[in-house]
């Protein structure tokens, strides 16, 4: 694996493989890496000739301060379990590399990014897609792998690039998680001990949510999570004060990302919902039809 810190030695790399016509596999990451994250690199290398793979923790897309610096940075592991998952490349830019003048382009994304994360965290799918088109220009990639924990995250992306007109193909990725079912996350890692433990009821509430679908009107469904999850501390004894604050729960359709109302509505619908627990936020989603 070639581990690069500058666009030059980046991009000069990404000219031998296009001169000999190799296929490039891009998945862009803010590092803290964990088998979430190498579920796509694994994917990626099954599909490509050559593995590319960002660790950079992007600051324009941080809405809060203290997220960005409480955010995990651990490139030397990241850089062993890449080499060890097949990646090719690691591309570890600095900001200044990055960004050598402030950012002033801002992208609109009209209906999918007015709802969920989008109101919650201004400025940020702009940032996420003023990086990412950066890296998909510095790598050219055939195909680009993103998760579906950030489920709204790849509508954007989608978006992205239907507005550059380019043909790079983007690859949805499922969810990888823990053996109790919470979804892996960089910022699990800022969990205490006993949040931890109560995490995975996240996931159980909205697997129960979908057998509810069975028989409940969506709108009874939603309420249904948001209640389960702000009165759990009630129900149950949560040590030190710690309880589950929803931040949104939504039931969207899975292309348009906008609320339905009956299951009818769309084809394909999705759960989406961040929960704050022990001051960290946690998002996750799952598939109703
Ligand atoms: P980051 O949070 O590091 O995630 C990088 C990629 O890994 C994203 O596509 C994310 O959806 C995926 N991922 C994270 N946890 C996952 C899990 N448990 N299962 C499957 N995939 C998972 O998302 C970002 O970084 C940034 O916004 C980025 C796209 C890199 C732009 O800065």
């Amino acid at each position: 694996m070639n581990t690069f810190s500058t666009i030059a030695e980046l991009t000069a790399a990404i000219a031998d493989a296009k001169s000999a016509k190799k296929s490039i596999g891009l998945v862009p990451t803010m590092g803290a890496l964990h088998e979430g994250h190498l579920s796509l690199v694994e994917r990626a290398r099954k599909e490509n000739d050559i593995v590319a793979v960002s660790v950079f923790v992007n600051p324009i897309q941080f809405n809060n301060k203290e997220d960005l610096e409480k955010y995990p940075r651990t490139v030397e592991n990241d850089l062993a379990l890449l080499e060890k998952a097949g990646a090719d490349i690691a591309f570890t830019p600095s900001v200044e590399e990055m960004y050598p003048e402030p950012v002033t382009t801002v992208y609109h994304f009209g209906p999918i990014e007015e709802v969920m994360e989008g109101p919650r965290r201004p400025g940020h799918f702009s940032g996420v897609a003023v990086v990412v088109r950066r890296l998909f220009e510095l790598t050219q990639p055939d195909r680009a792998y993103f998760g579906e924990k950030d489920f709204q995250q790849i509508a954007i992306i989608r978006d992205l690039l239907r507005q550059m007109n380019s043909k790079i193909e983007l690859v949805p990725c499922p969810i990888v998680r823990a053996d109790d079912g919470l979804a892996l996350s960089s910022r699990n890692m800022r969990l205490s001990k006993e949040a931890r433990e109560v995490a995975p009821t996240i996931y159980e509430t909205l697997q129960q949510a979908v057998e509810m679908s069975e028989y409940e009107d969506v709108e009874d469904v939603k309420l249904w999570v948001l209640d389960t999850l702000a009165s759990f501390h009630e129900v149950n004894d949560l040590p030190n004060g710690l309880r589950f604050e929803p931040e949104y729960f939504e039931i969207v359709n899975d292309t348009t990302l906008q609320p339905i109302e009956k299951w009818d509505d769309a084809q394909g619908s999705v759960g989406c919902i961040a929960v704050w627990l022990d001051g960290v936020r946690l998002i996750d989603m799952v598939r109703f039809r």
